[in-house]
């Protein structure tokens, strides 16, 4: 799978999206089909037991990179680039994403809006893949003030919105929208051609995504209310539960409603 064939894809029907940090768990979602791997920085919080993702180095990154690469060697990988590896300016982001390339990624993911412009369109040319990611942005979660949706009222609104606009022109692949209202989502989907990912977007983005052990109901403290615990229901075992996020997300009966803000 290639950006370009997930790009035609998306097209043709939602692409399914699930983090993935190791091997073993790589080689089960291709098995089941996942069209894209994201090595999430939310290993912080479900892997390290951190309460945010700030403290996830490059390192960690380009380790859990290499494992899920050797799971998986012909799926499509994107590898979040970790708090502090990117925003001091786009050469540090070439030297972080060089890496995390090497690892075995097909294409970086890094956080944020208008701030990250100069930064996506010096990657993007210089032959790195970028999925931008605005909404609900986990690195900046100290001050956005808590784990909170997004672009409630109609300024923050237009200003995602324009943020996707600009992030597409300045070269981005993809963007992941998190936690932000369904219209809304609606609407950045409609109004660009890369591919939307969403989580907590609701139903009408070009794919979703979802954080493997939310999806199978692995959670310290209570799931946000957009995830789906895909282990209930008469499921048997985990590939079956990864089997039957692909099967509703392509039908679109995930998300719901119940799902979306
Ligand atoms: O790190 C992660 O898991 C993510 C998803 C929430 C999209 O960025």
């Amino acid at each position: 799978m290639t950006l370009s064939q997930l790009q035609s894809l998306a097209r043709r029907e939602p692409l399914t999206m699930l983090t993935c940090y190791d091997a073993s768990f790589a080689a089960m979602m291709a098995r089941a089909n996942i069209d894209a791997l994201l090595v999430g920085d939310s290993l912080g919080m479900v892997v390290q037991g951190h309460p945010t993702t700030l403290p996830v180095s490059l390192q960690d990154m380009i380790y859990h990179t290499a494992c899920v690469a050797r799971g998986a060697p012909e799926r499509f990988i994107l590898a979040d680039l970790p708090f502090g590896s990117y925003q001091a300016s786009p050469g540090q982001a070439l030297e972080s994403s060089a890496a995390l390339m090497a690892a075995g990624a097909h294409m970086v993911k890094l956080e944020g809006g208008e701030p990250m412009l100069e930064t996506v369109s010096f990657l993007s040319r210089r032959g790195i893949p970028v999925c931008a990611h605005v909404g609900l942005t986990p690195q900046s979660v100290h001050a956005l003030g808590g784990y909170k949706m997004q672009g409630k009222n109609v300024g923050d609104a237009e200003r995602i919105l324009n943020d996707a606009v600009s992030l597409e022109s300045a070269g981005a692949g993809m963007i992941v929208l998190e936690a932000i209202p369904a219209k809304l989502a609606a609407r950045i989907s409609e109004t660009l051609t890369i591919p939307t990912i969403g989580i907590g977007a609701g139903a009408e983005c070009d794919g979703q995504v979802l954080v493997l052990y939310d999806m199978l109901g692995i959670y310290w403290g209570k799931p946000p209310g957009f995830v789906r615990n895909f282990m209930k229901d008469g499921v048997t075992g985990i590939e079956m539960a990864l089997r039957n996020f692909v099967e509703d997300v392509k039908a679109r009966r995930f998300p719901g409603p119940e799902h979306a803000y």
